[in-house]
């Protein structure tokens, strides 16, 4: 029967057109891929940038912190990860300046531990990315 399978077919089309506000996944990825198509180009504005804080870990001398490590329950806790940081070492690895926010390399900043006091709550990082 030739005429069944021709308002079968409508039925598919029209059910796929009139769809509503559910989205197949394959037309929300579409979306996403035009949405990303206009995204400008990646540009890292800190390259040139100055870059300031108020507060860093070890500036005021060698200072220990500790990792927070995973706890299993019922397990005896591992000895926390403790290191120094100072940022007069000649050991870089204990130094954490704000510039190594921005440097592009694997490195951190660090900022003091909270322990040091209520004034280490908040700590300001100044960026400055000279465009004007
Ligand atoms: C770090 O070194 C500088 C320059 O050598 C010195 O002026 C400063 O007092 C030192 N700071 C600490 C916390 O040792
Ligand atoms: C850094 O600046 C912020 C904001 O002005 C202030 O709340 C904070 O206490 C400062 N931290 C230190 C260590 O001076």
């Amino acid at each position: 029967m030739p005429g069944a399978a021709g308002v079968l077919l409508v039925l598919l089309l029209t059910g796929g057109l009139a769809g509503g506000g559910a989205q197949r996944p394959e037309q929300r990825q579409l979306q996403a891929h035009q949405q990303r198509g206009l995204f400008p180009a990646v540009l890292n504005l800190a390259s040139n940038a100055l870059i300031t804080t108020n507060a860093t870990c070890g500036e005021k001398g060698p200072e220990m912190y500790c990792k927070l490590v995973e706890h299993v329950p019922g397990q005896p806790v591992r000895n926390p990860q403790c290191r120094i940081c100072n940022q007069n070492s000649s050991n870089p690895y204990q130094r954490h300046p704000i510039t190594n926010a921005i440097d592009g390399k694997n490195t951190w900043w660090q900022s003091p531990s909270i322990k040091n006091g209520i004034e280490y709550h908040y700590v300001t990082i100044t960026l400055d990315l000279q465009q004007v």
